[in-house]
């Protein structure tokens, strides 16, 4: 049987908690936790009649402004080199389920890659993120592993890259995925690299792949977290201009003709608009990469001031925390496995994280993955409030949702 989604459960528990009255602190869900701005209201109202099947491929006005996004980044693109989808999501599954071979993933890496590659039945094997930066393994250990399913007789079909990652909130450096290129070109491996979170770089631009290895890399993203629109469904992949990106973006129209068919009609429209990325969206996007920043960075120094290690976040809103040096502490509360860990955090504090474990770590890691964006509000005015602050921590609401985790995790941390 296939289970939710973990990060979709504990939203909706999460939810549910909060609908019955109950103090719960919501760090357990990757929503980009702002409102629609009018722009893109007025852009979708204008769209709404549109009512017909696009092609599987999408409309050829978005396909060119995706090309133009990607080439205005320095990725020469051809429109046809473009697919549209409902979210990320499917193009991934369809991209998971398109490759010949194993899958290797970062450990850890976002809760839907391996459990789409079981659904396709397609073996996993995890290598473990740099110190540094999640997203990608580490080039070392890279090497190692895809020499021992040489040995083992194994076929790695990909690699998955997810740059900036969710969920430690980082971006790899240009040398280690460069590393990682050169691994995979020597060894003939596809790469998947899951560039949603491109946009939200606090500072500088994240690199990617196809800056040196554009003839296998497929590259997914949509306007699910830069433009917060997860529930309006707009994704879209990248394929290389040669016979191999063809056969791969071929394989995946097809898929998507006997599922999805097309993402929604309307969507088109506004892909198309938001893809151009006129000045409105440039600084919509400015605007919550500021707050993300912020609120990120004060959400991990309550951690880490709370006995954990944790990278610095430097993109997305995510970051994820390590309670192993106070290891013993939570020991004596009996707190030994990341999942012993959300759950005393949730129904002793009302802290709602999500478990390393989900994310493929060891299950006696003492890691979390928190998503720091939904204290922006729990209303659109105050979610406005929040992007329009010049000191969003010192906002109510935000103040209070972070006196609240102080609390909880002093508690945990000093019982
Ligand atoms: C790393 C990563 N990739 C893909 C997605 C899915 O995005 P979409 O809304 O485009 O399906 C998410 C959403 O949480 C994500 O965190």
């Amino acid at each position: 049987m296939v289970h939710k989604s973990a990060t979709l459960a504990i939203n909706e528990a999460l939810e549910r908690r909060l609908a019955a009255g109950e103090k719960v602190l919501h760090l357990g869900f990757g929503e980009a936790g702002l409102p629609v701005p009018d722009f893109l209201l007025d852009v979708l109202r204008r769209a709404a009649p549109a009512n017909y099947y696009a092609p599987v491929v999408g409309d050829q006005g978005p396909r060119k402004a995706a090309a133009g996004w990607f080439s205005r980044r320095g990725y020469d693109t051809d429109y046809q080199q473009i697919v549209f989808g409902p979210g990320s999501k499917p193009l991934l599954f369809a991209s998971i389920l398109s490759i010949e071979g194993a899958l290797v993933l970062p450990q850890p890496a976002w809760v839907s890659y391996a459990a789409e590659a079981e659904i396709a039945h397609i073996p996993v094997i995890r290598v473990p993120i740099t110190e540094h930066a999640g997203g990608v393994p580490d080039p070392t250990a890279l090497a190692e592993a895809v020499d021992k399913a040489e040995h083992d007789g194994v076929k790695i079909g990909a690699i998955l890259l997810t740059i900036p990652d969710n969920p430690t909130g980082t971006f790899a450096s240009q040398a280690d995925v460069d590393a990682i290129t050169a691994i995979a070109r020597a060894h003939d491996i596809a790469i998947i690299s899951d560039e949603i979170y491109a946009d939200l770089v606090y500072e500088g631009t994240a690199p990617s792949p196809l800056a040196s290895y554009p003839e296998k890399t497929i590259v997914t993203s949509g306007m699910s977290k830069n433009l917060s629109l997860g529930g309006w469904r707009i994704g879209f992949a990248r394929f290389p201009d040669n016979e191999w990106g063809e056969h791969m973006r071929d394989t995946i129209i097809g898929i998507g003709s006997e599922t999805w068919s097309c993402m929604a009609a309307p969507m088109q429209q506004v892909a198309e608009y938001a893809l151009g990325e006129p000045d409105e969206i440039k600084t919509f996007i400015a605007g919550s990469k500021r707050l993300h920043s912020k609120v990120s960075h004060a959400i991990h120094d309550v951690f880490v001031n709370n006995g954990a290690v944790c990278r610095e976040p430097t993109a997305a809103f995510y970051i994820y925390p390590d309670f192993e040096p106070i290891r013993e502490r939570l020991a004596s509360q009996g707190i030994t496995t990341s999942d012993n860990l959300a759950h005393e955090l949730l129904s002793r504090y009302g802290i709602g994280t999500l478990q390393g474990s989900a994310f493929g770590d060891a299950p006696e890691a003492l890691r979390l993955r928190v998503a720091t964006s939904l204290v922006y509000g729990r209303t659109n005015e105050q979610r406005w409030q929040s992007y329009y602050s010049d000191n969003p921590l010192e906002l109510p609401w935000i103040a209070q949702s972070l006196e609240f985790l102080q609390d909880g995790l002093a508690s945990i941390s000093r019982s």
